[in-house]
């Protein structure tokens, strides 16, 4: 067979190049097939250069006799992850994606992608403008746009639901959520998964790596000669033999915008639209994005695919220019810089971490634990007495068993975990951790005594973390006899759900402390933002603030539900009084009577009832916040306006899609809210309405807090 393609192939004329169309992009010949790579490091985002690399590599190898058939494939460690945010924000330069994609859609040769990491955004938009798909095993494949408010706007809209159905489409585009390789190939996406042998681990094109090697000029192992880079060897491989089995095959070779067979399916069954937005109606409150992208996904059903393209095009464009994309897209860069520590010597040292300890088993402690395990790293759980050790062990077991049960992880992966975790009653057990994460109760005293016996016990170098909510870690780090290790590492609750981490540093806290926290909540899947030592750090602190108006609001006659209301409305999961009821103050249990309760205080303290209309009670929620916000960053207990705001997002649930408290404080106006911060301050007194003088200078220049960076 290999012998016939091969006579097939050299019947044509042979060619040999290597040649670059870019920084970017070069092509070299396998034997008769091109292989296009991307080298733009770290995620080959589709930057200028690289498309126009693309455009001039695809019109020399569609003219190029020699040539019978492309791969295109990407060096280092991913597939294209998407266009190139960083050029959201100017003109593109040419040319644009469009051109790009057709170019590799209308190639008279079959043209043959080859994915491996995170094919995401225009990066699988391309690899869906390929006759063929090819995923390693561990590729993961989708269509976040969403995330950054925007909608998949070179052709997924319009390519996806022909190629998965109209409901797998969907799902993907609105939760931005990738998929396996497994899955891209059990729903449509690609043609074959490669394993990491370069086998072809399913699908009808199991023949895809059993050419591997056969034919292949070049040695088929490196996916760059240049770069020395063999990572994608196997897959490199089993593309050249696919590609080359097609070309023998002939064409036509399939191009998603031609295939109807699932969007009949759609238009036999239109209710799909409707289930489908019921389905995530909560999850997507608020947000413009995924409403114009179902549009869109509608319109591939409805219209044929040049005009449904067009109008994708037009939505793009309009949510690219909205307030919301920009927010997400802001907060996108500042979760990621948040990451950064730019005050400790470069490329600081950290400890690496092979086991981890966690003091008190309760509801954070037995949270935290789970992290390590879930990531893989061992961890002794010490508790005060056997009753409280079995039940935060049990707690954390039944949790296993709740998310096997709905099949998030496999009965198997629970006893894994389980088996990670190590119950204890004796401090002792922890001399073997790199990391320490105590999380007793809120008690400084309690606090006091298990840090001085933690230094008695714990290795030399062992980072010790407390949980504490807001307790001075620099009055913890005093009881040890090496403050240089004692830091804060604030999760928040449920600690093995939510997101964010607080690394609090101490006066004390040395560099390497500092990178091995951030290192360690970074491993154990969380967003660690660098913080300093302050009453209630940056979230609780700003919270406070808002609790105590939202507070004094009801005693001058809103109700606790009208207060949630307005703060649900403006896009916060749940109100003030909500939150509260939640963390277990049941103050809504009888709304007549909590609100005659209300009224008795409110004559107590001499406060007269009024119409609050709920303008003020959105102000002044929010107004506080920012005011405090800028407190902090005065301060520096946070050192960027954007570590605030992934703060605000990630712990507290301020809408994302207003990109954070300080974001939207910019965009809302600083000296807007410098006047009412002021006019607040007359009426109502109290310290925390004391304008900032970071916040009053801002307003006068008419400047905004992004400009602090
Ligand atoms: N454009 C520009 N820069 C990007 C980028 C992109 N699409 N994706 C990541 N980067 C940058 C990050 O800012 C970061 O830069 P710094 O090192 O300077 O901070 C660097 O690449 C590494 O990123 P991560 O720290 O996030 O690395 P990771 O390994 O944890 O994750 C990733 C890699 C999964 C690709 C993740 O970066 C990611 O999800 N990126 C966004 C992907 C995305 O949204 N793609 C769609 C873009 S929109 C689009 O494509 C529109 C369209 O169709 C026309
Ligand atoms: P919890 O009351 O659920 O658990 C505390 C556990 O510590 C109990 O199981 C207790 O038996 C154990 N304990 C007490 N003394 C001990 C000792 N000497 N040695 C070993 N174990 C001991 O409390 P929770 O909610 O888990 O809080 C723990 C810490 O986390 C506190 O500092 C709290 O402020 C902080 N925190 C709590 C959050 C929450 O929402 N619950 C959120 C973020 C931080």
């Amino acid at each position: 067979m290999t012998t016939d393609a091969q006579k097939t192939l050299r019947s044509g004329a042979v060619t040999s190049f290597s040649e670059s169309f870019s920084e970017s992009v070069r092509a070299e010949m396998d034997g008769a097939v091109a292989v296009v790579m991307i080298d733009n490091p770290p995620v080959n985002a589709l930057s200028h250069h690289v498309r126009r690399g693309l455009l001039d590599a695809m019109a020399r190898v569609a003219d190029d006799d020699g040539v019978d058939a492309v791969v295109l494939i990407c060096s280092g460690r991913t597939f294209i992850a998407g266009a190139d945010i960083k050029e959201f924000d100017r003109a593109p330069a040419p040319p644009g994606i469009h051109r790009v994609l057709d170019a590799i859609e209308s190639c008279p040769k079959p043209v043959v992608a080859a994915m491996h990491g995170t094919a995401y955004g225009g990066g699988l938009e391309t690899a869906m403008c390929a006759h063929y798909r090819l995923a390693a095993a561990a590729a993961r494949l989708g269509l976040p746009e969403v995330k950054l408010g925007i909608l998949p706007g070179a052709g997924g809209t319009q390519r996806l639901p022909r190629l998965v159905g109209v409901a797998k489409a969907l799902e993907m585009c609105v939760t931005g959520d990738p998929i396996d390789a497994a899955d891209a190939l059990a729903c449509g996406l690609i043609d074959a998964v490669i394993e990491d042998n370069g086998e072809a681990g399913g699908g009808s094109e199991a023949d895809a790596g059993s050419e591997a090697d056969a034919g292949s000029e070049a040695g088929g192992g490196a996916i760059s000669e240049a770069s020395g880079k063999s990572e994608n060897g196997g897959l490199r491989a089993a593309a050249v033999a696919f590609a080359r089995r097609r070309a023998v095959e002939g064409g036509p070779h399939p191009r998603a915008r031609d295939l109807d067979a699932k969007l009949a399916e759609a238009r036999a069954s239109p209710a799909v639209f409707d289930e489908f937005k019921a389905r995530f109606a909560a999850r997507t409150r608020g947000f413009l994005a995924p409403e114009l992208i179902a549009a869109s996904i509608a319109n591939s059903v409805s219209m044929d695919f040049e005009a449904g393209s067009a109008r994708e095009r037009e939505l793009l464009i309009e949510l690219l220019g909205g307030p919301q994309s920009a927010a997400q897209r802001h907060f996108f860069f500042a979760q990621r810089r948040a990451a950064k520590i730019d005050d400790g010597p470069p490329a600081t040292p950290t400890r690496p971490v092979s086991e981890a300890g966690v003091v008190g088993a309760g509801t954070m402690g037995g949270g935290i634990a789970m992290c390590f395990a879930n990531a893989g790293i061992g961890v002794t759980l010490v508790e005060r007495d056997q009753a409280a050790l079995d039940r935060g062990l049990a707690v954390v077991r039944r949790n296993y068993e709740r998310t096997a049960a709905r099949g998030g992880i496999t009965g198997a992966d629970a006893e894994a975990r389980m088996g990670l975790i190590r119950g204890s009653l004796d401090l002792a057990d922890l001399a073997g951790a790199d990391v320490v994460i105590e999380a007793v109760f809120e008690d400084m005293d309690l606090k006091r005594r298990v840090f001085a016996a933690l230094d008695a016990v714990a290795a030399p170098g062992a980072v010790l973390a407390t949980n504490t909510s807001g307790l001075d870690v620099n009055g913890l780090a005093a009881e040890t006899s090496r403050p240089e290790s004692v830091i804060g590492m604030h999760f928040f609750s449920p600690a093995n759900v939510m997101e964010l981490v607080e690394v609090v540093r101490g006066a004390a806290t040395s560099p390497e402390a500092v990178a091995t926290a951030m290192a360690t909540a970074r491993r154990i899947g969380k967003i660690a933002v660098p913080v300093g030592v302050c009453p209630g750090f940056v979230g609780n602190r700003m919270l406070a603030r808002r609790q105590a108006e939202a507070e004094r609001i009801v005693l001058e006659g809103a109700t606790p539900a009208r207060v949630d209301r307005v703060l649900y409305d403006f896009g916060f999961p749940m109100g003030p009084f909500a939150m509260q009821d939640l963390a277990g103050l049941d103050i809504g249990w009888k709304a007549e009577t909590s609100t005659e309760m209300i009224r008795d205080l409110a004559a107590g303290r001499g406060i007269e009832p009024r119409p609050v209309s709920d303008q003020e009670v959105l102000e002044r929620c929010l107004y506080s916040m920012v005011n405090e916000g800028a407190k902090i960053l005065e301060e520096g207990v946070a050192a960027r306006p954007g570590d605030i705001d992934v703060v605000g997002v990630k712990g507290y649930g301020w809408p994302l899609y207003t990109g954070g408290p300080m974001f939207w404080a910019d965009a809302a106006g600083l000296g807007r809210i410098a006047e009412s911060i002021r006019d607040y301050h007359s009426r109502l007194g109290g310290r925390h309405w004391e304008l900032s003088p970071l916040l009053e200078r801002l307003a006068a220049e008419g400047s905004t807090f992004a400009g602090l960076l």
